[in-house]
């Protein structure tokens, strides 16, 4: 199973929206996919329906109240499940950032979804390295960053960066499958100017080819809880950016081939 971790400095930047579109189109692609939202906001169980998110989730299975294969959700996709975060009390979220950090809690989830089958999971993060996102990333085969087209937004995710570095220091194999740039508005100079700053303070392939963009139907399908691909009945154009960020995944996380071959294959952080 590869663990794929999606994470910021940030909030607000497009997590989320990227887990689940991403997730949805690798399921699409006949991967086992499992999302896991391990954010104690909850923003995937939000946006399921109501009945969804009052189910028992990652917060249950950790206190060991729920069994794993209870507590993940199927979809009308036999490839796409989701286990959302639960329903963790506010003494549990104030508690994770404790116990989650050191990512054994986490790993005996993951190791226990790789048993039932997943061969790639996608977990949502909250912002910062917080506790449950730290716990996340020393599990995780690759990071995927989501950096929003926005000025000021870039000075965070070095910080960021620098963090990741650290937990490879740590010995963590974590490798960055590379940044992604999202709502982009190609009508505004500023944030242009972000894809241009991006472009001069990394190496070339560190930013991912796709891009997202800032668009009024990817808002809608979040407000509905569902990838943009199921927002309609035919699938707006728009969706197939998230086809291709799965596909350019696929080669970037060594998907198609044995864990050994992408254990070496590590993207540097900065030059
Ligand atoms: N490309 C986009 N275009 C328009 N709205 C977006 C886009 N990506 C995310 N959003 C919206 O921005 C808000 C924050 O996105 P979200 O994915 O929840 O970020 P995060 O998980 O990093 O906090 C949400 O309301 C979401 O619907
Ligand atoms: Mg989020």
């Amino acid at each position: 199973m590869r663990l794929i971790a999606i994470t910021s400095q940030k909030g607000g930047v497009g997590k989320t929206t990227i887990a689940l579109n991403l997730a949805y189109a690798l399921a699409k692609r006949g991967r086992m996919t499992l999302l896991v939202d391990c954010d104690p906001q909850g923003s995937i169980g939000l946006s399921l329906s109501p009945q969804a998110a009052a189910r028992n989730g990652l917060a249950e299975v950790i206190e060991g109240t729920a069994p794993l294969d209870k507590a993940i959700l199927a979809t009308r996709m036999t490839e796409l499940r989701i286990l959302t975060v639960g329903r963790p009390t506010p003494s549990q979220v104030i508690r994770w950032n404790d116990i989650m950090s050191d990512g054994m809690l986490f790993h005996e989830v993951f190791a226990a979804a790789a048993e039932m089958g997943i061969d790639t999971l996608i977990a949502d993060t909250p912002a910062g390295m917080c506790g449950p996102t730290l716990g996340v990333l020393r599990n995780a085969d690759y990071v995927v960053i989501p950096q929003q087209a926005e000025p000021l937004a870039l000075r965070s995710t070095i910080a960021f960066l620098e963090a990741i570095a650290h937990l490879r220091d740590e010995g963590h194999r974590l490798a960055i499958a590379g940044m992604i740039l999202t709502m982009l508005q190609v009508e505004q100079a500023e944030s242009v100017g972000v894809f241009h700053e991006v472009s001069k303070l990394f190496p070339t392939h560190f930013l991912f080819g796709t891009i997202i963009p800032r668009h009024p139907l990817i808002l809608q399908a979040s407000a509905k809880g569902v990838p943009l691909g199921l927002l309609t009945k035919t699938p707006p154009a728009l969706a197939q950016a998230f086809d291709q960020l799965a596909a350019e995944l696929e080669v970037r996380a060594s998907l198609n081939a044995g864990q050994e071959e992408a254990a070496s294959d590590v993207v540097p952080v900065m030059d």
